[in-house]
């Protein structure tokens, strides 16, 4: 190739005769490549998280991107979303006599991973709770869209021991959402909202999917087909259904708090009482059920408008009966996982939002308009406005292009304004065009 390419030059040939003619390759659908500046901000969200999770004496675990496929089954539940149709699974052939073939999944998330950690290495023996984050890729095959990838990042902690250290305990429920409300205030999120439900114990949850499953055999046949489906096979699930044709339906269906039984509602009282104490604001939203099968008690998400349909910045929720699920020792746990793709986005959105744009951009057409365009600046500037000014040898697009990113308005100064002493003045947030006297033009372009 070098050496195609140099004769190519020595024969004064263009360099279009030698680039390559085969399709370029592309990052698969769903994943991306982060770039600079780019990776800076999500460093800096890795580094407060590590620094905030340090204050609350949490370690760091890795654990494989892969696991074996039957662990996301029994852990995350077969009937889940995430497990019945998200995963990328592949079947691992022996390579020697002495392996058996076995089915294997990339991590569709992290908590059945650090569960099985904490199983394998008997973490729990010593009677202590252990508190373990982690920052790391997942991988679901979900339908693409902002802020919803098949490739993500998320950064996760779990608190998990025996019912002996206090696992089980209200307290660690509340600790860990006040963490989390410290590191979103930290990283300057600002507009988060955390929502709080009780999904009960596997004793509770029976009655309530009876009584569900009643209450929804005489509707479901208007619903749509995913929850017609689930009804069948989840009912839980028809819960959180996005369809908003399903909303009426959904808000006349029972909630599970009236299926509680005592204990499962002291406990989510106390995590709200630690909550008013500590002055963390939550909503108790009744119908937050959440995707994954694991969940007891407590459920939690924070929500972020700015996200739009995928506004859920984090999720989490405790898992008192995961360990045993996957053939450990009693261990009840709570934990929750960010998206890091979605605070990337709700932190860029933020700055671009507080961007100070300049009053005016001063946009001269052709370049004998360009000291006549310098010497508007200066007065304008004089005026203590805050100016950009342009290039007339820019395209009158190319003007309009650059003014809309740096500026709230663009002025055009051609000849005909410069001999008229008229100015065509256009507002990027309404799109109206003015035609202002030059006299005129500082109190126009004052901020309102
Ligand atoms: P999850 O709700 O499935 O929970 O995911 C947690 C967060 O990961 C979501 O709130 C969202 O921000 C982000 N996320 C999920 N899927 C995607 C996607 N396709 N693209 C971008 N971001 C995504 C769990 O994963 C649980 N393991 C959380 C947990 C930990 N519960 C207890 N401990």
């Amino acid at each position: 190739m070098a050496a195609t390419l140099n004769t190519a030059l020595v024969m004064g040939e263009t360099i279009k005769a030698v680039q390559p003619t085969k399709a370029a390759i592309k990052a698969v659908r769903g994943t991306r490549d982060l770039l600079p500046p780019e990776t800076e901000l999500w460093n800096h969200i890795d580094a407060t998280a590590r620094r905030v999770f340090a204050r609350y004496n949490f370690g760091e675990i890795r654990t494989p991107v892969f696991e074996d496929t039957q662990l996301f089954a029994r852990g995350v539940g077969e009937e889940t979303d995430i497990v019945s149709k998200e995963m990328y699974t592949w079947e691992d052939k022996a390579r020697a006599q002495s392996e058996k073939a076995q089915s294997l999944t990339l991590r569709p998330e992290n908590t059945a991973g650090v569960v099985r950690a904490y199983i394998e290495h008997k973490l729990g023996e010593q009677g202590l709770l252990q508190k373990l984050y982690y920052i790391g890729p997942q991988f679901r095959r979900e339908r693409p869209q902002k802020g919803r990838y098949r490739q993500f990042f998320q950064i996760g902690a779990e608190v998990i021991g025996p019912p002996s250290a206090g696992s089980e305990s209200p307290l660690r429920d509340a600790e860990v959402l006040e963490m989390l409300a410290t590191l979103l205030n930290e990283l300057g999120i600002a507009g988060w909202r955390l929502l709080i439900n009780s999904v009960g114990t596997p004793a509770d949850r029976p009655r309530y999917i009876a009584t569900l499953r009643a209450a929804l055999q005489p509707v479901v046949g208007q619903m749509c087909t995913d929850c017609q489906r689930r009804a069948e096979t989840n009912p839980l699930r028809v819960l959180d259904c996005k369809h908003p044709e399903d909303q009426p339906i959904i808000a006349t269906l029972p909630r599970i708090w009236d299926s509680l039984d005592e204990a499962s509602r002291a406990h989510f009282q106390q995590v709200c009482e630690a909550l008013d104490a500590c002055g963390v604001p939550y909503e108790h939203d009744h119908r937050l059920v959440r995707g994954l099968d694991y969940y007891t008690r407590t459920t939690f998400e924070f929500q972020h408008g700015g996200l739009g349909a995928q506004n859920a910045l984090l999720g989490g929720g405790r898992y008192d009966g995961l360990s045993e699920a996957i053939g450990g020792p009693r261990a009840p746990g709570i934990g929750f996982a960010i998206g890091e793709d979605r605070l990337v986005l709700t932190l860029q959105a933020q700055v671009e939002a507080q961007t100070v744009r300049a009053d005016a951009y001063i946009a001269p057409i052709g370049e004998a308009q360009n000291s006549q365009a310098l010497a508007l600046a200066r007065e304008l500037r004089a005026a203590g406005l805050r100016i950009e000014l342009g290039d007339g040898g820019f395209r009158l697009k190319k003007s309009f292009e650059t003014a809309d990113k740096l500026a709230r308005k663009i002025v055009i100064l051609g000849e005909d304004e410069a001999a008229s002493g008229i100015l065509t003045v256009k507002d990027f947030a309404t799109g109206e065009q003015t035609k202002v006297p030059k006299a005129d033009l500082a109190a126009h372009l004052l901020p309102h």
